[in-house]
């Protein structure tokens, strides 16, 4: 029995106690906002880093010389939206041109898209 209590002391304490050390570490690295963990995820299911890097965020593109890095993005949310469903053109090399591919999701997935590129 005494060599058990010696074990408890030894292992199980310090086991309990990293328990509860570690608790809290960990909740802090979960994102504090859920819109911009969802809004890097669906840029990578929607395929977005197929053309653009984000480097501002770690994102890399599969082919990076398709297109620009979305690190800043200039416009209002509003009209970032428009342009890429297509509804409206971005001056680029002075010519009025529509986003390449349409968006095809939902409005809630593309402006949390939106939220995460310009946060
Ligand atoms: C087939 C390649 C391709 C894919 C896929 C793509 N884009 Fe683009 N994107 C471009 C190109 C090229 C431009 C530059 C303007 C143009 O020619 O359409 C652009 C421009 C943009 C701009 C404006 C950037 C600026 O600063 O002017 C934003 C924002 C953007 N894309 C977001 C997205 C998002 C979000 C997705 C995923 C839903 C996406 N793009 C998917 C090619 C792509």
């Amino acid at each position: 029995m005494r060599k058990l209590s010696v074990f408890s002391v030894l292992v199980a304490g310090p086991v309990v106690a990293l328990t509860f050390l570690a608790a809290p570490g960990f909740s802090a690295e979960l994102p504090t906002g859920a819109s911009m963990a969802d809004g890097k995820a669906l840029f990578l299911e929607n395929k977005c880093d197929k053309c653009h890097s984000v480097t501002s965020k770690g994102v890399e593109a599969a082919k990076p010389d398709k297109a620009v890095d979305l690190s800043t993005v200039s416009g209002d949310a509003d009209f970032l939206a428009k342009f890429l469903k297509k509804e409206a053109t971005k001056a680029v090399d002075g010519k009025d041109v529509k986003h390449k591919k349409k968006w095809g999701g939902s409005d809630e997935d593309l402006s949390a898209i939106i939220g995460w590129l310009k946060g």
